[in-house]
């Protein structure tokens, strides 16, 4: 095996028109890690944020490869139970922050951070699953408890992360509303399998009276408007930060959550095992396909990154790597 890779890293804010291929040496394994052979990576809105501003933060080790998910194959399985060339997914747990990430032709990982998967899918279907899906899912059926009989409102549903929630949710038999802040934007969501699209105009109030359960992606931003504009009884559960803003200063949990309301979160920084495969294997009985919007080379990398950066694409880039 050659000794070098092509990866991404970078160490200070890096614009998308910016990023360039580098020849850096193929990682070491160690007890604990495992290397892997990168097939194909998904990207994500906080990669895009990591090359903004995250990078110049302390806890950020630099220089690093981005990138916190992948598809791919055990190339050396060090001390695991890993065999050579199994099939494995991979997702955060501080990959591409604390330790390299996937955007390179090899991924040196920690062995509780990468997970065996049975699925049908082709290397690049497969790569559009891993973060947004455990995502979705998290977010839809450990916080929101989801079930067949909810309305369930997505807002911000115009991100890769809210097509793949309108389809688990409409899969499961949910009526499902989505709104978009972008007018000309209504009828992709409705062709993405939402059931009715409201144009958010930064306020909801009068029109979810159906609801029973909210994804909230734009986040802080218009987070208190969704609780003030629900029924009693709605769960809603904070995912995203789409409208960048990023800390809620003077939270009053009193009085900012309405009576009867409640409130949730969820990180996907510790994804386990079975639940990923919970993922695949739904996926597979409902022969669900992920919403990719656009796929690159991962020669072209740097037109994959602005691609990300300008946000026209809609569903998830995804990079090919071999
Ligand atoms: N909690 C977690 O652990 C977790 C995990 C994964 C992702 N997330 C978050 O979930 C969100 C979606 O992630 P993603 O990777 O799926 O994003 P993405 O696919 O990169 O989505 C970006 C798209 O969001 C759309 N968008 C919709 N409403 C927006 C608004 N008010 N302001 C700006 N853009 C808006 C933009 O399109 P238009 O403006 O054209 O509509 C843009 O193209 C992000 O905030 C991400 O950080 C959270």
């Amino acid at each position: 095996m050659n000794n070098t890779m092509k990866a991404v890293i970078i160490d200070k804010p890096t614009k998308g028109s910016d990023v360039v291929l580098s020849d850096v040496p193929i990682p070491q394994v160690k007890p604990g890690w495992v290397l892997v052979k990168v097939k194909a990576f998904g990207m994500n809105h906080s990669e895009q944020l990591l090359r903004e501003f995250e990078i110049a933060s302390d806890y950020i080790s630099k220089p690093i490869i981005p990138g916190i998910e992948c598809v791919g194959e055990i190339a050396d399985p060090s001390d695991s139970s890993f065999l050579t060339g199994d099939k494995i997914v991979a997702l955060m747990g501080g990959m591409g922050r604390s330790f390299n990430g996937s955007y390179a032709e090899y991924a040196l990982l920690p062995t509780h951070h990468v997970f065996a998967v049975k699925s049908s899918l082709p290397w690049h279907e497969m790569a559009a699953v891993p973060e947004t899906y455990f995502t979705a899912w998290g977010s839809l059926f450990q916080c929101l408890k989801l079930i067949p009989d909810d309305t369930l409102l997505i807002r911000g549903a115009t991100c890769a992360l809210g097509y793949a929630a309108i389809q688990l949710a409409k899969a499961l038999g949910c009526t499902v509303i989505a709104t978009t802040h972008k007018e000309s934007k209504l009828d992709l969501i409705k062709s993405a399998g939402a059931d009715e699209c409201i144009l958010d105009d930064g306020s909801l109030k009068g029109k979810t009276d159906t609801v029973t359960k909210v994804l909230e992606l734009i986040g802080i931003k218009t987070l208190k408007d969704t609780m003030q504009s629900v029924n009693e009884g709605v769960i809603v559960c904070n995912t995203g930060v789409l409208g960048k803003v990023y800390e809620w200063n003077h939270f009053d949990p009193i009085k900012d959550i309405p009576n009867g309301v409640y409130l949730t979160g969820f990180y996907s920084n510790y994804p386990y095992r079975e639940m990923i495969q919970d993922i695949f294997t739904f996926m597979d009985e409902k022969a669900l396909k992920p919403l990719i919007g656009e796929i690159y080379d991962f020669k072209n990398i740097k037109e994959a990154c602005i691609s990300l950066d300008e946000g026209k694409i809609n569903g998830k880039i995804v990079v090919n790597v071999s």
